[in-house]
């Protein structure tokens, strides 16, 4: 059997490690890179932390605008799927990457199976949303990550083609929790242990508007410890054409940081403040308080079982917010147990 994956954002690479480790010798597995991220922190430090192997395609795409970067990987990804010609073109999360991945497939009626199926953030202003919304329509073979997933495809009709394996990122973050566990602090800014927080922010809903990223920055700029503000491209981009000061207050500004090193800021921090679905996961299966700058969430478990709060509107509570006592422990496992891409690569070869 041969089965194309397709990735071209840093999350993806996250949900490809374990994926890659799973499949069987004797199946052909392709890897096709958009391109979509470039940068050495954004992308090839993601391969080579997490042992997945060089792509065999990368397609270059870049940044742009929405139509723009999708429509390029979608003619480039036509031409791969034809020349390879696979069994399964095998789809990641809710970037563009994937959406052009599957509309390329599906026109070549290749099947198609969609990795973290059926999240829905039900807010039809997010790219993610438009993305997930319409791969999760368009693919024969949807492997969710959680029950409320399996509820949200069962809801549109799709249980027939669902499947539930769990949540691939936490396969990863349990063995890469293994491999930092005990190695001491390693950030550049000047923080000790359990003396600050990590926090990211790239959506555009929190970084395009000058008078809402204002306020998100002064209310972190005024928790109580350090913050190290693990700083995407994108926020970088936008605050400095915004005449944004990042660097303000608690807030100490770092370059992104490749995967083992994020396991280990989160794992030494007090707590996380993000806008990053993955992050907030994370945190939460590192028994790490999170912070969520977002009006809703699709990882709703983080939220009801205490250890996400989410912060839409008034940013000047976020002190308040960011250093609340931790919440009653708990060990629920909501998204598995550290074994679901073994279980998603079983239900591709048991179809194809
Ligand atoms: C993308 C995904 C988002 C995911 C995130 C993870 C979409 C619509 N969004 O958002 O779901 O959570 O990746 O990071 O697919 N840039 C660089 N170098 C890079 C990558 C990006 O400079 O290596 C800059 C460019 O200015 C670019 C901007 O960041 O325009 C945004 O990048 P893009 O890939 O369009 O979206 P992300 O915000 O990264």
């Amino acid at each position: 059997m041969r089965i194309l994956s397709v990735v071209g954002a840093r999350p993806q690479f996250v949900k490809l490690a374990p994926i890659a480790r799973a499949m069987p010798a004797d199946t052909e597995h392709l890897i096709a890179h958009t391109g979509q991220h470039y940068d050495h922190n954004m992308s090839d430090a993601f391969f080579t932390d997490l042992g997945i192997p060089h792509p065999d395609f990368n397609l270059g795409v870049g940044s742009g605008k929405h139509g723009e970067q999708t429509g390029a990987m979608l003619a480039g990804l036509e031409k791969i799927i034809e020349d390879t010609a696979p069994d399964w073109v095998l789809v990641y999360g809710d970037t563009n990457s994937t959406l052009a991945a599957a509309v390329a497939a599906v026109k070549l009626h290749v099947p198609i199976a969609h990795l973290e199926a059926g999240l829905r953030s039900f807010n039809r202003r997010m790219p993610e949303e438009h993305n997930r919304v319409l791969t999760d329509h368009a693919a024969d073979l949807l492997l969710a990550p959680t029950r409320v997933a399996m509820d949200h495809l069962a809801a549109e009709g799709l249980a027939e083609r669902s499947v539930l394996v769990g949540d691939v990122m936490t396969d990863v973050l349990y063995q890469v929790r293994d491999q930092v566990a005990g190695s001491p602090l390693r950030l550049d800014a000047a923080v000790e242990p359990g003396g600050y927080y990590v926090a990211t922010l790239h959506r555009p809903d929190n970084t395009d508007d000058p008078e809402r990223l204002r306020a998100i920055v002064d209310g972190i700029a005024k928790v109580g410890k350090p913050v190290v503000l693990l700083a995407h491209p994108r926020l970088r981009a936008l605050a400095e054409r915004h005449g944004i000061e990042l660097n303000t207050g608690s807030i100490s500004v770092s370059e992104p940081v490749g995967y083992p090193q994020l396991v280990n800021a989160v794992v030494h921090s007090a707590g996380v403040i993000t806008d990053s679905g993955g992050l907030q996961k994370e945190a939460f299966l590192l028994r790490v308080p999170c912070t969520t700058l977002r009006p809703e969430t699709e990882w709703v478990e983080t939220v009801d079982l205490g250890w996400n709060v989410l912060v839409n509107k008034d940013f000047s509570t976020l002190p308040a917010t960011v250093e609340r006592p931790r919440p009653a422990e708990t060990d629920a496992a909501p998204y598995g147990t550290g074994r679901a891409a073994e279980t998603a690569v079983r239900a591709l070869l048991d179809r194809g």
